[in-house]
């Protein structure tokens, strides 16, 4: 089994749960961040991880891209899809996962999970800390990962 994982991640978040889910891969698996590194072609694997964070509501854009762009081929394969997203109300975390991947996706993944979030402030920029601050009221450091969510993740897809 030959699985890779597309992703974006700004601040870490979302890299970590990658390297947890290579740690807990029994089998072959690549990861690419899809603003930095060339995507290969899907053609030598069966099943495909997709994860991102949430910024404003929305996840990155070209994950957007990706996920649209690819969608037929997506749809024939065996697909998990993840978030890192750190709003408190669990409608609107419902929501920004169903806005981060076209609907066909998301009735197709075999899981989709958001796995938690950090607020890491000494890695934010001047005005993501005002953001975080000032609307989400956020005025320390938060790290809410969930190791358990990844790890279920990756054993109904990759075990
Ligand atoms: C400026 C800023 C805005 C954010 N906006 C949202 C949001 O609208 N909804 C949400 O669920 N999480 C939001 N988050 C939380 C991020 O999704 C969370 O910090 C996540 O862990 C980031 O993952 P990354 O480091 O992989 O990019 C925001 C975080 C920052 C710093």
């Amino acid at each position: 089994m030959n699985t890779i994982i597309i992703y974006a991640s700004k601040h870490g978040t979302a890299k970590k749960s990658v390297e947890r889910l290579e740690e807990k891969a029994s089998a072959s698996i690549h990861s690419f961040h899809v603003k930095v590194d060339k995507i290969p072609s899907l053609e030598g694997y069966d099943t495909v991880i997709i994860g991102g964070s949430i910024y404003l509501g929305k996840v990155q854009k070209e994950l957007m891209k990706y996920t649209n762009d690819h969608l037929d081929e997506l749809l024939t394969k065996k697909v998990g899809l993840f978030l890192c997203a750190g709003h408190p109300d669990e409608q609107q975390l419902g929501k920004e996962l169903h806005d981060a991947f076209p609907e066909a996706l998301l009735n197709h993944a075999t899981v989709k999970e958001i796995f938690g979030h950090e607020f890491d402030l000494s890695k934010l920029n001047f005005i993501e800390k005002f953001i975080v601050k000032k609307i989400v009221g956020i005025t320390e450091s938060q790290f809410a990962l969930s190791e358990e969510k990844i790890d279920n993740f990756a054993e109904q897809l990759l075990i």
